[in-house]
């Protein structure tokens, strides 16, 4: 599944528009597609008013812990399913304040349901709090809308400073693009930006431009993606390039063998040359599960392979790390424990304590 998420803290530069219509064309292009709404401001739930049902379960009760993602999807389409958000969703930052794996509830939740799509899109809020970081964490490439403003061109460096940390926090990549929207191609200004984010980007910024459509404005004003309002307009010419854009980065990575997962991994090269194989060991005799969960793996639990060794019953994994400090803990059938043989420990928020390992 290629995991895309739409960023910008700037406010209406078409994080939705994005969001709401690349998804409906990539599901019209047969793929299925799931969408995501991070914002408390609930503009997907409007912006498909339409279409979706609005006392479903949302994603704040997913994020929560409280239901399985899977009870807040609904389909909306042939191939395309939603998750909505409401204001409700505000209280997340508060109510997860302090929390452990506060920025990986998104991923964690996402696990169950990996398989069942091809694409996962997720709006994100006009903000860099908890809720972006989440869907940072859960993404792997981004799509950044820039609308033509001094502001946004501003916004732009501090998100990109933003994403540089959190490539440093989660250990991940994150393969960005940037997406010219809102364009008016008969001023100069806004030719002068196009122009200023292919020098600054180059192959980062997407060939398509999102001209400035009247009609996105009245589909979304009805509830209804573009694919469901007007073909004949520069906003569904625009959409259907962008997911034309994207499909084709697809097969191209195909065609060459890659993956965007492979891609990633290219880029990471680097990076393995200073990762050192740990091999996690565990007596557990009487377990019939043995589960491992930490930083590095955003605490989703990967089990443990069962071997005997000198007649001892012994669970093992190894996993590649590279240099730094990392907090994890065993899940014995369901009960979490830390590592017996490592007597590093820190205190968890839970009044429990984490193993902790430095390369
Ligand atoms: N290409 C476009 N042409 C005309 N209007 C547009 C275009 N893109 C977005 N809009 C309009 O601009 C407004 C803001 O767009 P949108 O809601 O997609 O931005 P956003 O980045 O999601 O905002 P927020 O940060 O508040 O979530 C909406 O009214 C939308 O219909
Ligand atoms: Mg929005």
């Amino acid at each position: 599944m290629r995991k895309i998420a739409l960023v910008n803290q700037k406010g209406g530069c078409g994080k939705t528009t994005t969001a709401i219509n690349l998804a409906s064309f990539l599901a019209s292009e047969d793929k299925k597609v799931l969408l995501i709404d991070l914002d408390p401001q609930g503009h997907v739930k409007v912006g498909l008013s339409a279409k979706v049902d609005h006392t479903e379960k949302t994603i704040y009760e997913a994020l929560l812990g409280e239901i399985p993602i899977s009870e807040a999807i609904q389909t909306i389409d042939d191939n395309l399913d939603v998750v909505l958000s409401d204001v409700v969703l505000s209280a997340f930052e508060q109510v997860m304040a302090g929390g452990h794996e506060r920025e990986y509830k998104l991923a964690q939740s996402l696990a169950d349901i990996e398989n069942n799509y091809d694409y996962l899109i997720i709006d994100s809020p006009p903000s860099v709090g908890l809720l972006t970081f989440n869907g940072l964490v859960a993404a792997e490439e981004v799509i950044i809308p820039v609308d033509p403003s001094f502001f946004s061109l501003h916004g732009l460096e501090k998100l990109l400073e933003t994403i540089q940390i959190i490539k440093e926090r989660v250990y991940h990549q994150l393969y960005i693009k940037i997406l010219p929207t809102n364009i008016d191609r008969r001023t100069n200004f806004c030719k002068g930006v196009v122009e200023s984010l292919r020098d600054r980007f180059s192959e980062n910024c997407f060939e398509t431009i999102i001209n400035t459509s009247t009609k996105l404005r009245e589909a979304a004003s009805l509830g209804k993606a573009i694919t469901d309002y007007e073909k004949n307009c520069a906003g569904y010419r625009d959409y259907q390039n962008l997911a034309i854009e994207i499909l084709i980065e697809e097969t191209e990575m195909k065609d060459r063998g890659f993956t965007i997962g492979s891609l990633l991994e290219a880029e990471g090269l680097l990076k393995s040359l200073v990762e050192r194989e740990i091999v996690f060991r565990l007596e557990a005799p009487e377990s019939a599960m043995v589960k491992i969960a930490g930083d590095f793996n955003k605490w989703v639990p990967e089990s443990l392979d069962f071997t005997e060794s000198q007649g001892r019953p012994l669970w093992h994994k190894t996993i590649s790390l590279r240099q730094g400090s990392y907090e994890y803990k065993y899940m014995v059938d369901d009960l979490w424990t830390p590592d017996p043989l490592n007597d590093k420990t820190v205190e968890d928020s839970y009044g429990g304590v984490n193993s902790i390992i430095s390369i």
